[in-house]
């Protein structure tokens, strides 16, 4: 059942979907069970954002620093995500775009060319956009975009008077998505932890103390309510 108020929906909607570790630890099992967990919650709360109308949803997965992580835990991680990417490989029906955040090439070159793949068969899906930042960082992002800037100007396609925020904002791995209406951070950290750094300088920003893979619809619901009730200025008066 939808209760949520349709009215003031964010149009782009970023999770960084923290706290798996935790809530394993919590019933004494190994951090790998969480992370299945997390899975089974983004996909809720993916059909969940598609079913309210929500345009555009970001969900953080897995971040240029979590390669700092035990080697078996980021192998459980990898699965996750080949197993996601195979699921998803005919996504004709749901009519929703998918486009991957970050250095693809870290994944190895079949996982990267399944990914370019869906991102190409998906493009023209317009109910949702759903966005999977994978091997991403704010600040590596920012750089990806820098690079691409000065290789145009060394070309001399462009002068460096023409580089502004629009020209940044469309290089970034989102280059074309609007920014960040609200960003939401389960498990009690209340940081960004590199994610989406530019696309959500206006961000509303929503923190709560359940762990990811309690995030239920329901949840969302009171994160939508919160963010319905925000005076947004950007600035202004
Ligand atoms: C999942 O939560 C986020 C990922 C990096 C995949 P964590 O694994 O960070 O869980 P906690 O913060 O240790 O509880
Ligand atoms: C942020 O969570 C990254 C993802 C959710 C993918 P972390 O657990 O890595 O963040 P920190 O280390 O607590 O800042
Ligand atoms: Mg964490």
């Amino acid at each position: 059942m939808i209760t949520v108020n349709k009215e003031n929906l964010p149009v782009h909607i970023g999770f960084i979907m923290d706290g798996n570790g935790r809530w394993a630890q919590k019933r004494g099992l190994p951090r790998k069970f969480g992370h299945r967990e997390g899975a089974a919650a983004f996909r809720k709360i993916a059909r969940y954002c598609k079913k309210i109308g929500i345009r555009y949803i970001t969900f953080y997965a897995f971040s240029t620093e979590n390669w700092s992580r035990p080697k078996d835990e980021i192998d459980e991680l990898m699965k996750l995500f080949g197993e996601y990417i195979d699921e998803v490989s005919d996504y004709a029906e749901e009519n929703t775009r998918l486009i991957f955040l970050g250095d693809k090439s870290a994944f190895g070159k079949e996982m990267a060319d399944k990914m370019s793949e869906l991102e190409r068969n998906s493009r023209d899906f317009s109910d949702m956009t759903l966005m999977l930042a994978m091997n991403y960082g704010g600040r590596n992002d920012i750089v990806h975009a820098a690079r691409q800037i000065a290789a145009m100007v060394e070309n001399k396609e462009i002068r460096h008077t023409d580089v502004d925020e629009s020209l940044i904002s469309g290089l970034l791995y989102t280059g074309g998505i609007p920014d960040a209406d609200l960003i939401i951070r389960p498990s009690g950290e209340k940081r960004l932890s590199n994610f989406l750094i530019w696309q959500s300088a206006y961000a509303e920003l929503y923190f709560t103390d359940v762990l990811w893979p309690d995030f239920t619809p329901k949840e969302l619901d009171k994160a939508l309510e919160d963010f319905a009730s925000r005076k947004r200025r950007f600035g202004g008066v």
